[in-house]
């Protein structure tokens, strides 16, 4: 049989390099990036009734309530690319609630990969992030820049609206009222990474971490 496909929880404080990282391992590993932030705004995007319940949450930092949030990530979870090809799950389960409805459907992660980013850093990372519209690139006006030459790109760059340092604080706040009780509840899978440090630096350790499961998966698949 081929192998069960890997699935992998990446959390950590808000601007700490989830969707950074997601990507890249999605696109190693060949999984799907589920990232329910993403859901959330292109929902806002579209003006659909969950957009509209959804962006005032949002703006203000605050958490989706959980009901909204479980229906989204529910229907997208039973579309068939995330069965056949693993998913990497980029910014849920935040609440118990969420851990709970994970549970409930049998969704048991592999690994929950926790990166771990000082405040004032996060500070400076969610004060520069731009990103494109038309491609969804995320960049950061210090660490990571748009190319200077290309003027029609710059000029389409945006700002997050949440992306204030003071709707960081609400998000940060709701990141550690959160957070003790998630390690908690996957404390057997979890692995913590230092995620202050280059983007290349904290690729390679969870590439190593995902790398050690992918190969355990085909293990026990010849096996069987
Ligand atoms: P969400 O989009 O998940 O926001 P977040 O958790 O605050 O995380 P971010 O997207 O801000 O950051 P990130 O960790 O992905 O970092 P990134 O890679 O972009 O959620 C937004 C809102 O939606 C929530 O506040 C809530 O309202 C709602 N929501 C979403 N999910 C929900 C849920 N499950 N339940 C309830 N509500 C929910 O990197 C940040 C910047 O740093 C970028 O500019 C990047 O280029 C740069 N960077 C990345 N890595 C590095 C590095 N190693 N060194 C230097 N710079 C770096």
């Amino acid at each position: 049989p081929p192998p069960r496909p890997v699935r992998i929880i990446l959390t950590g404080p808000p601007a700490s390099g989830k969707g950074t990282q997601s990507a890249m391992l999605a696109q190693e590993f060949k999984l799907v990036h589920i990232s329910t932030g993403d859901m959330l705004r292109a929902a806002v995007v579209s003006g659909t009734e969950l957009g509209l319940q959804a962006r005032r949450y949002m703006d203000r930092g605050e958490l989706v309530p959980d009901e909204l949030v479980i229906a989204l990530l529910q229907e997208r979870m039973a579309q068939p690319d995330v069965i056949e090809r693993g998913w990497v799950l980029d910014g849920f389960p935040r609440t118990i609630a969420q851990v709970e409805s994970l549970d409930a459907a049998g969704v048991q992660p592999d690994l929950v990969l926790c990166l771990e980013v000082p405040e004032a850093e996060l500070v400076q990372r969610v004060t520069g992030r731009r990103s494109d519209p038309v491609t969804g690139r995320v960049y950061h006006l210090q660490y990571d820049p748009p190319p200077a030459d290309d003027t029609e790109l710059l000029q389409r760059l945006v700002q997050r609206s949440d992306d204030s340092e003071e709707t960081l604080r609400t998000r940060l706040d709701a990141y550690q009222q959160n957070v003790a009780k998630l390690k908690g509840r996957y404390a057997e899978v979890l692995a913590e990474v230092d995620g202050h440090r280059s983007k290349q630096e904290v690729f390679a350790d969870l590439t190593r971490a995902v790398g050690m499961v992918h190969m355990h998966r085909q293990m026990v698949a010849q096996r069987a």
